[in-house]
């Protein structure tokens, strides 16, 4: 016993785990939910997660793969794939499943599959569940304590690699509860399972890839079966290694071998109905398996020391009387014969039990009953409700009866539960009956039922799945009925069943039938006197007219209950019982996707050939990511389609986290319909805890490529002449289009929105990018043809563009210098290619933590996966970007510049030479990349022999953005062209530069970039429009009309941005132009919301004071109006339509003329902000100009203070860029300061850089040029000068929740919109109830540059009407802490290109990690100003803040401290990418310490420069100074 261990195991659950884990390639492992672990899922979790070594899984850390399934999604399934692959496949499941099963049973019983089943239920298992299945063809073992189980598991496993054949291992799983043994010996584990065996089948994988394949047991359809066909099926019987006889391979050894007494495993192969020429099943004989099973059990005593046969006996061998017991007890039973008295009736018994139940060796049976045995009493622990004679007893019968002579007399009993106390009188009862004269045949012993009734799996509803059921009562209210709502109590019926469709149907259908005896009732009420007053009468009488019509019901309904209400008689409380009764119920059947697989989905078919009102939501919950593993194997069926071709039902497919809209209208439209209804309902995710991002992320892919489309199939459109089918999204799987196409639908479709066609004629898939990147490859060798000079190929990977205008460049440089030259990404390069070439050259950066960029990865990984790449006629050279310190820590060292010399290195293995050693660049060198890159350069061309060229020419500089404004004719270029091409959703790249002066940006969901380029589509393109808002102050009108345009035109939400404007993403571009006129209609624009313009003048919003408001309000406007570009392309492009269309002048533009902003208007974007003392929620000093209005003495506003030189936007490691605060440049009258601002403005616009963008913002123009040049230079123009700056104090920049009065006496509510997110979801119709508030409000709303709302001037009169409102929909909520109310975040992913890490939806996340801090340190009421930004571009102005994060790279984040809390000092930074568990362990430390040490109202950035925790930083020029990091300069 060599490898024996010291682990001690406690259950046969726990020995079965570890056999099956070390015996297997792939573990089914059947859960009650994926949340809950099984007896034996536990055990096989923990050896996973120790990487535990399989003896034989086939995978390079030899972990075998646990599949977990839920128990009544059709766990066999899972089973086929794997095993057909050559993977040793084993089950762990209760007995629960088999029944169910049993289709798969009688396929599976020919191949090698081991089930280790528990039988169930615990408390007093029902071996039924065997008895029933005995005949489908598997071999059965059975164990009767812990180390019998782990040695017949040990049995099964070997047997079923030695017959080929499917072994079912089952157990009691609570027999020998006490004992425990030791774990398995490896030694003896490897010997006995034959590891040459195990390698044979392994290396054969199985023809015949569906699970109709003909590998089952095949029906005999003629009496003479046909010679075998040797086919691949055979080479999986592997043969034991010792001298065993092989198993009979031919028709009449299997004639020959089946005696009358001996059942078989497996029926002869035969002719199959199947026309398909399949593999033929291999026949075992019963005989082969005793033979198989024997040796093993010798290998086992001879290894092990135990003996086992294939039945057992215990007792003296001279017995005459005997029990044979197939049932949980046989311990108890054994125990109390061997003490028994002598003149007990039992003493001197035996016991038999079988170990191998089937095959049925009766033979066996025969020599196992010792000649001295006269009487038998059979035991049978089987619950038989329909035969009388247990299936045990026959077999017994057949066998001994036959073939015995010795005993006489054999009786069949039915075993009750039996325990220690009860067993000894049991026993009397059977000996007495057994050896009576005439002995009672099916006598019951025992109790029937345990007295602990557990339920087999208790039927759990994930916490996630309620976003459903929360928006049918949100809808439905009163009126909803769940037949099988899990919280209901079903009297009686388990819960398996009551989650089934039949069983809700049924209750539905019960439902109905009450309503009709409620309706019988209430007429026979309207009669009676019984009622106290006549009022209810009539209105009864009226409802009982109307109950047949729900609509007319629906209305009589409220009458008739306040007047019962009113009565208050005893029958008007009666009836008041069934309330609900009243009103047309809305009844709902909820079920998951195991109605997709057979067992439920005949419960469907059910409820639709019904015809009956009634409606179903079957919420799917398969992750998008695992699809293809569950769906190539297992037969889901599509209930959409199945419903859709039925032809009666109401479909419809919906996703509430891809369309909250569509669900609703979904829902309400099945209620609605007069028949049967379907929603189905996509809600995917992997475990319990899944955050709802992954929800989201793993909805979006589906969606997205169409796997789970959405639409609505209404049959009853036809009659009022609209077709039935509706698309929601805008992909559809093969399935429904084949459907449709079927049904003419599509032509409609595509007819009524000839968009959707362009999208749904095209097909995808890998083989169509394998394909692609053929092509672009052989026109460019085509290009190449008949030119002179050696091929040179140039290769990139780059994420932000460097690494691929270097690769460009290089390539003019190429072929200027007479060379074939090629260049493309990486990604689109065909690696077959690589061999071939002579000359290649790489040019990739750096990406994540030392990753390629993404348009890389696909070529790196088929290069290092490759095994036969033969590159020695290749010659390469590779120049790497990266940054030496990106990832700060000496231990990170290795990722600079680490693709780039792997790559150098992996090509060098294959053989490839060198032209020229790899290079270098690094962002921190002083020319940053260029220094390595001019290093790299001059070697290359000397290696290919073309360094010294005469001649070449001179090279076109590239193309800025300053190009493409001058050459865009005041800003139209080709947007218009553009817009209308179909083939592609994006624009081109110069226009996409001009869209931005618009107020719109082209954007791609991230988070479906991955999945898309796999699938050869061109990413999910789509527009994000930004209004323009002077002062954010929006009416209720303009509030709907944004609403509408979010949900009919965007992606259903808004996002209320730090810069106080509403903010769409998700436009595509058939829909931008429809978006710019309903911005327009709402009179609103966006022209300059974004672009190298004044962007968006913002305004505090001051509730407190409405009156002092409006005036400082009314110059932001005035402002905004002043600097607006004049150019007429915005109302061209956007606002024309085809018919009125201006004419252009000579068939050229219209001459525009912009008097502030020339043709190349500024050289970066102008931002303008006005703060309101003492409130600096707008950031003033974060603004090219910061305006700070000054109150005058007669209370009315005088003028403002003007800061200029704020800037947000830097650039990571690059010290040359830095936020910067606003420089003070003086006082100005309000009647001045729009000019005041226009002069700065005009600075700027002449003295900005227009050569480096990085340093174009005005505040590198100032810092450059300093304060009072530039000062005097404004003065100049302005022909004034500013005055003294006037006195101001300011307090804070956050928003304070919740009510206020202004100085008129109107009240204003400050909601928190937790990063400006306007969105509606299950939990929280936040989007819903504003709209609702909208509809009433006869104020305004102010956005607030903290992302949130304010509900301004609600009368007195109004004011509880607008609290109910409010507290309907949640939105009085105001309890946050103190840390989440001062949070702000971006937007970043998925939609923000520059991103690289999340921010909005991950700082909400973060900081509810840091509340239990807060509280326990008593800050949970204090104001700590947080920000988060996806990169340094930092639009949530994250330097401003006392605490910060900036995106570094996904996960991870610089952090940053020590802001000013009224927004008046930068931070400086901390620690550099740094991931969660720093992020947090860092905050709870310093949060600590601050609740410690502050002094009293010391805020935190304060505190952390005072306690040394941060430098302060002064000025945005000593922002890189006395960071908290110490560098590491070492390589
Ligand atoms: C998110 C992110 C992660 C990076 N990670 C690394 C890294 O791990 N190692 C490294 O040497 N450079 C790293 N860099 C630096 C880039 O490789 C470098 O700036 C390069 O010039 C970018 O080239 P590109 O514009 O072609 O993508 C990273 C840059 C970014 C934006
Ligand atoms: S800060 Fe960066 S990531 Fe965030 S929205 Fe702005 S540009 Fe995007």
């Amino acid at each position: 016993m060599a490898e024996s261990t010291n682990v001690t195991v406690r259950t046969p659950e726990e020995a079965v785990a570890r056999i099956a884990y070390l015996a297997s390639d792939v573990i089914v492992s059947v859960q009650p939910s994926l949340a809950s672990d099984s007896d034996f899922s536990s055990h096989l979790k923990q050896l996973v997660s120790q990487k535990t070594q399989s003896l034989v899984a086939n995978t390079s850390d030899a972990v075998p793969e646990i599949q977990s399934v839920r128990h009544n999604n059709d766990p066999l399934l899972s089973v086929f794939a794997p095993i057909r692959a050559g993977r040793l496949v084993s089950v762990t499941t209760t007995s629960a499943v088999l029944l169910p099963s049993i289709a798969h049973l009688y396929k599976l019983a020919a191949l090698p599959v081991v089930l280790h089943v528990a039988l169930a239920p615990k408390s007093f298992p029902d071996y039924s569940a065997i008895t029933s299945i005995r005949n489908s063809g598997w071999t059965f073992l059975q164990s009767e304590s812990v180390q019998e189980a782990q040695d017949m598991a040990l049995t099964a496993h070997a047997l079923a690699i030695r017959s080929g054949k499917g072994v079912i291992h089952f157990f009691d799983p609570t027999a020998g509860a006490d004992a425990t043994v030791s774990a398995e010996d490896a030694a003896v584990v490897r010997e006995i399972l034959n590891l040459d065996n195990v390698r044979r089948f392994q290396s054969a994988p199985l023809s015949g890839s569906n699970i109709y394949a003909n590998d089952g047991r095949i029906a005999i359809v003629s009496d003479q079966p046909e010679p075998l066909t040797s086919g691949s099926r055979q080479d999986h019987v592997v043969q034991s290694s010792e001298a065993e006889t092989t198993p009979s391979t031919n028709a009449t050894s299997h004639a020959s071998s089946q005696s009358s007494q001996q059942s078989v495993t497996s029926s002869p192969p035969s002719v199959s109905t199947v026309t398909t020429i399949e593999p033929a099943a291999l026949f075992v004989s019963s005989e082969d398996i005793y033979k198989y099973v024997n040796s093993i059990w010798a290998q086992l005593n001879q290894l092990a020391g135990r003996q086992y046969h294939a039945f057992e006996w215990s007792g003296p061998a001279n017995a005459e009387n005997c029990i044979f017991l197939f049932g949980s007890d046989s311990a108890l039973f054994s125990d109390a014969i061997s003490h028994a008295q002598s003149s007990d009736e039992f003493a001197n018994a035996g016991v038999l039990t079988s170990r191998l139940y089937r095959p049925w060796l009766g033979a066996k049976l025969i020599e196992a009953i010792p000649k001295s045995v006269k009487r038998v009493a059979v035991l049978e622990q089987v619950s038989r409700k329909t035969t009388k004679w247990g299936p045990l007893l026959i077999d017994v019968l057949t066998s001994v009866k036959s073939g015995f002579g010795g005993v006489e007399t054999i009786v069949g009993h039915q075993l009750g539960y039996i325990s220690k106390g009860t067993v000894g009188q049991a026993l009397r009862g059977i000996f007495q009956n057994l050896t009576s004269e005439k002995p009672i045949q099916n006598l019951e012993v025992g109790e029937r039922e345990s007295p602990e009734q557990t339920s087999e799996y208790v039927l759990e509803k994930p916490k996630l799945e309620t976003a459903y059921t929360k928006i049918l009562d949100q809808l439905f209210g009163d009126r909803i009925f769940i037949a099988n709502s899990l919280e209901a109590e079903n009297a009686g019926v388990s819960n398996t069943i009551s989650a089934s469709p039949e069983y809700g149907f049924g209750s539905l259908l019960a439902r109905k039938e009450r309503k009709q005896k409620f309706v019988a009732e209430v007429k026979e009420a309207a009669g009676s006197g019984r009622f106290l007053t006549e009022v209810p009468k009539r209105s009864l009488a009226k409802w009982v007219s109307a109950a047949e019509d729900p609509k007319k019901a629906e209305a009589a309904a409220d009458e008739v209950i306040s007047k019962l209400t009113v009565d208050n008689s005893r029958l008007s409380k009666t009836l008041l019982e069934n309330k609900p009764f009243f009103r047309k119920q809305s009844l709902w059947l909820v079920g998951s996707d195991a109605w997709s697989y057979d067992l439920g989905n005949s419960g469907v078919h059910h409820v639709l050939a019904s015809g009956e009102n009634v409606n179903l939501l079957i919420i799917d919950s398969t992750p998008y990511s695992e699809r293809t593993a569950a769906d190539a194997n297992r037969r889901k069926k599509d209930i959409g389609l199945y419903a859709m071709n039925f032809g009666n039902a109401y479909v419809a497919s919906t996703a509430v986290y891809s369309s909250y809209t569509q669900v609703l209208q979904a829902m309400d439209e099945a209620d609605k319909f007069n028949g049967p209804s379907i929603v189905l309902a996509y809600l995917p995710y992997f475990g319990e805890h899944d955050s709802p991002l992954t929800v989201l992320q793993e909805t979006k892919k589906a969606v997205d490529l169409g796997y789970w489309p959405l639409y609505r199939w209404n049959p009853e459109n036809e009659k009022k002449g609209e077709p039935n089918f509706s698309l929601d999204s805008e992909r559809i799987k093969k399935e429904l289009k084949q459907f449709l196409d079927r049904d003419n639908q599509l032509t409609q479709l595509m007819r009524r929105d000839p968009l959707f066609g362009a999208v749904l004629s095209e097909d995808f898939g890998t083989e169509i990018r394998a394909q692609q990147k053929r092509k672009a490859k052989d026109a460019y060798n085509q290009l190449l043809e008949g030119l002179f000079g050696a091929p040179l190929t140039i290769l990139f990977g780059s994420d932000g563009g460097n690494a691929q205008s270097l690769a460009k460049r290089l390539g003019n440089r190429g072929r200027a210098r007479g060379l074939k030259t090629t260049v493309m990404a990486m990604e689109d390069y065909p690696v077959e290619d690589l061999p071939t070439e002579e000359n290649i050259v790489f040019i990739t950066a750096t990406a994540g933590q030392g990753e390629f960029p993404q348009n890389a990865k696909p070529l790196w990984d088929a290069i290092k996966d490759s095994t036969e790449l033969d590159l020695a006629s290749v010659n390469y050279s590779v120049m790497a970007l990266g940054d030496s310190h990106y990832w700060p820590r000496k231990e990170d060292k290795v990722y600079y510049n680490k693709p780039g010399k792997d790559l150098d290195r992996v090509l060098a293995n294959f053989g490839a030479k060198r032209l020229a050693d790899i290079g270098l660049g690094d962002d921190q060198d002083p020319d940053g990349y260029q220094t390595g890159y001019q290093a790299w350069e001059p070697k290359l061309w000397e290696a290919l022999g073309v360094a010294n060229v005469d001649g070449l020419p001179e090279e076109p500089p590239p193309i800025t953005n300053e190009d493409i404004k001058i050459a865009s004719n005041y800003l139209r270029g080709t947007i218009v062209e553009g817009l209308n091409d179909p083939t592609t959703g994006a624009i081109s790249a110069a226009d996409q530069q001009l869209t931005k002066f618009h107020g719109t940006y082209m954007q791609d969901d991230r988070d479906v970039r991955d999945e898309r380029k796999a699938m050869g589509l061109e990413p999910a393109y789509s527009f994000m429009i930004r209004c323009r808002l002077a002062g954010g102050v929006s009416t209720s009108k303009q509030w709907i009309q944004m609403d509408d345009i979010s949900t009919e035109l965007g992606n259903e939400t808004m996002k209320l941005t730090t810069r106080q404007t509403f903010q769409f993403h998700g436009v595509v571009k058939g829909k931008l132009k429809p978006a710019m006129q309903a911005i327009n209609r709402a009179l609103m624009t966006t022209i300059a919301a974004c672009g190298d313009v004044n962007r968006n003048v913002m305004c505090s919003p001051l509730p407190s004071q409405s009156k002092y408001h409006r005036e400082v309000y009314a110059v932001s406007q005035k402002i905004s109006d002043h600097l607006l570009p004049s150019t007429s392309a915005y109302h061209e492009i956007w606002l024309t339509d085809d018919d009125n269309k201006k004419t252009q002048v000579a068939g050229d533009a219209i001459q525009d003329f912009e008097p502030l902003y020339g043709p190349t208007y500024l050289p970066r974007k102008f931002k303008i902000s006005i703060g309101i003392p003492p409130h600096n929620d707008v950031d003033v000093y974060a603004h090219d100009i910061g305006l700070i209005a000054i109150k005058g003495e007669d209370g009315h506003l005088s003028g403002f203070n003007l800061l200029a030189g704020g800037g947000m936007g830097a650039t990571h490691n690059n010290k040359k860029t830095y936020p910067q605060t606003g420089r003070m440049l003086g006082y100005a009258k309000t009647a001045d300061v729009h000019i005041a601002c226009e002069k700065v403005m005009l600075v700027q616009r002449d003295f900005g850089d227009r050569k480096n963008r990085k340093h174009a913002r005005l505040k590198y123009t100032i810092d450059d040029m300093g304060v009072d040049v530039f000062r005097s230079k404004v003065e100049e123009l302005w022909g004034q000068q500013f005055q003294p700056a006037r006195a101001f104090h300011f307090e804070s920049n956050i928003d304070t929740l919740g009510w206020t009065k202004d100085e008129t006496g109107m009240n204003h509510f400050t909601f928190f919109i937790e990063n400006g997110r306007i969105e509606d979801t299950a939990d929280f119709p936040m989007k819903t109830g504003l709209r609702e508030i909208a509809k009433v409000h006869k104020g305004e709303f102010r956005l607030t540059a903290n992302q949130h709302l304010i509900l301004s001037n609600v009368a007195d009169e109004d004011l509880d009407a607008m609290k109910s409102l409010m507290a309907k929909y949640k939105l009085d909520n105001v309890q946050f802490s103190g840390l989440r109310q001062s949070s702000s975040a971006c937007v970043a992913f998925p939609t923000c290109g520059l991103a690289m890490a999340e921010s909005e939806r991950y700082l909400p996340v973060l900081i509810s990690k840091l509340e239990g801090c807060l509280e326990e340190n008593g800050l949970r009421q204090d104001s700590i100003v947080m920000r988060m930004t996806g990169c340094p571009n930092g639009c949530a102005r994250p330097w401003l803040a006392e605490v910060a994060f900036v995106g570094k790279a996904f996960g991870a984040y610089n952090m940053y401290l020590g802001g000013g809390y009224h927004g008046q000092r930068l931070n400086k930074l901390y620690r550099s990418s740094i991931k969660e568990a720093e992020i947090l362990e860092i905050m709870k430390g310093l949060l600590k310490r601050y609740a410690a040490e502050r002094d009293s109202s010391e805020h935190f950035g304060d505190w952390c420069i005072r306690a040394g925790v941060i430098n302060e930083t002064r000025g945005g020029q000593d922002f890189h100074e006395g960071v908290a990091e110490e560098e590491s300069d070492e390589e």
